[in-house]
């Protein structure tokens, strides 16, 4: 299926990594056939409906239909062939400069589209997205992307509060660049509160967290089971963590920075050797790890244990960035 990605602005380079590593995770393979900004055109086997329910920094995803001039999109309208109601959503997604209330595409292909079939703008059997970007697109829509779920994850809507969490969307995006996948083995060893933990429940994997506090186990356990997401538990020093479990399919974490989140008075560049070293150690052959790192010096320490596969930079203020990379191992 050929399948149209209306990727979230929020950042330049991770929704489309993050929709070809949820390809991965999910067991499929792919072939980028169209991209621009916003915009991403993949062929692929992969479920629509699943990579739905995984991905966090998209909006919605449609079984394409045609791409290019207003004449294509008419050339694939015409040829449509569904039976029953429809809703046509017209989605801009040119960069902000660009975009005017022209109609015209809506005009021309949205008249064939209605030609003899019933609009429901309710409750259509098929949503129809017509997104504008350098090119035309139009495609069925087969999922869209709960965006309102993560905003009630977020760290002040869960019992047990620490400033120190990533927004759930980010934490969706890291489990998915880790190819998290369901029934396997996750691992979150600097688990504090639990938001990666969290999402990772979310998509069906087999937890395991850990952390040195006592205390952030006890909090995490609660916010897990606030929204019924199961896993086991033990506590130690990330360098210890081999002593504790077995292989792990993947691992996706968001270590101290020695800032508001403390490394124990450990000086960072230590704390993350030794972490990777453990990583190492318990990722299993072609396993993936997410990490976010605040300086890229240790993101090319990483390079000595394990291989780089992406790295994607975010500023979060002034003197604070965050690499969240992506490394496996081999
Ligand atoms: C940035 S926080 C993790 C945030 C987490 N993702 C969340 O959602 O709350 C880092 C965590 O690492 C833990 N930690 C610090 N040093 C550690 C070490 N040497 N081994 C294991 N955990 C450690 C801290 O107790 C803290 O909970």
């Amino acid at each position: 299926m050929r399948l149209l990605f209306e990727l979230s602005g929020e950042h330049e380079t991770l929704p489309r990594s993050e929709v070809l590593a949820s390809i991965e995770a999910e067991g499929h393979s792919y072939e980028v056939l169209e991209e621009e900004g916003m915009i991403l055109v993949v062929e692929t086997e992969a479920s629509p409906e699943r990579l739905g329910q995984r991905i966090a920094l998209a909006h919605a995803i449609s079984e394409r239909i045609s791409s290019g001039t207003i004449s294509e999109l008419e050339d694939g309208a015409g040829d449509l062939d569904i039976d029953g109601s429809i809703a046509i959503r017209m989605r801009d997604l040119r960069p902000k400069p660009e975009r005017t209330t022209d109609s015209d595409v809506l005009e021309r292909v949205g008249g064939i589209l209605t030609k003899g079939r019933k609009v429901d703008l309710e409750n259509p059997d098929f949503e129809i997205r017509l997104v504008q970007g350098e090119s035309n697109y139009l495609g069925i829509q087969r999922a869209s992307i709960d965006r309102p779920s993560f905003q009630q994850r977020k760290v002040d809507n869960r019992p047990f509060f620490s400033p120190i969490s990533l927004h759930p969307k980010y934490a969706r995006a890291l489990v998915n660049l880790a190819r998290a996948s369901e029934g396997e083995t996750f691992l979150d060893p600097f688990c504090g509160t639990g938001g990666i933990l969290l999402e990772a429940g979310f998509i069906g994997a087999r937890l395991v967290g850990s952390d040195i506090k006592e205390k952030m186990i006890e909090g995490c356990k609660e916010n897990l089971s606030k929204f019924n997401v199961h896993s086991s538990f033990f506590r130690s020093d990330v360098g210890d963590i081999g002593k504790h479990v077995g292989e792990v399919s993947s691992i996706a974490t968001d270590p101290p920075y020695g800032r508001s989140s403390s490394t124990m008075r450990e000086d960072p560049g230590s704390l993350y050797e030794r972490s990777f070293r453990a990583f190492q150690e318990v990722l299993k052959k072609d396993g993936c790890l997410g990490v976010v790192l605040p300086e890229e010096k240790y993101v090319e320490m990483g390079e000595g244990f394990l291989e780089l596969k992406e790295v994607h930079k975010q500023r979060v203020h002034k003197s604070l960035d965050r690499f969240y990379c992506v490394f496996k191992n081999h």
